[in-house]
């Protein structure tokens, strides 16, 4: 089932998650609609708060090439993941489904140690690194409420902020 993406400014983004306790039938279900909504959407990553729900769930499909996508190749569902080790630092153009339209540089580790369940309930370790750890950092920051914008110098943060809300304000009155 396809879920709704809140956008910004929707007060649920700034929600922090809670963790999950027994990845019963329900959370399955609900893994299964937000890998099937991030594809809809063509996203490579999606976080429970953007389809409003306070759960530490995140799924991701970050391609090996970004011209040349593989969907499900990379699919990876993290369940109360968390960064165990982080090194080096990053530079990337990020967007998010949940800000369209608006891209910024944003500055991130580059190497990571992640730890999470998997659906089978399994705890996992891995190392992430490029546009993969980027993601992670992307859809870990979600799940704490928190937007890429949010990590941006304030004037950056605020001149974006006036850009969505002309944007907002001229889809109000879209005829
Ligand atoms: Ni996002």
């Amino acid at each position: 089932m396809l879920l709704n993406i809140l956008k910004y400014p929707d007060p649920f983004l700034k929600r922090q998650t809670v963790r999950v306790s027994a990845i019963d039938d329900g959370i399955k279900a609900l893994v299964g609609d937000m890998i099937e909504t991030m594809y809809h959407a063509k996203g490579i990553g999606l976080a429970a708060t953007q389809v409003g729900v306070d759960k530490r769930i995140a799924v991701l499909d970050v391609p090996d090439d970004e011209d040349r996508r593989e969907r499900g190749k990379n699919l990876v569902v993290l369940i109360n993941g968390e960064i165990v080790h982080s090194e080096g630092t990053i530079v990337y153009e990020e967007g998010c489904l949940s800000v369209p339209g608006i891209t910024a540089d944003v500055t991130r580790a580059a190497h990571l140690r992640v730890r999470a369940l998997n659906l089978e309930g399994k705890e996992v370790e891995f190392d992430a690194e490029g546009l993969f750890a980027i993601a992670i950092q992307h859809e870990l920051d979600h799940l704490d409420g928190m937007l890429f914008i949010d990590r941006l110098s304030r004037l950056k943060r605020e001149m974006i902020k006036r850009k969505l809300k002309k944007a907002l304000a001229a889809e109000d009155r879209a005829l």
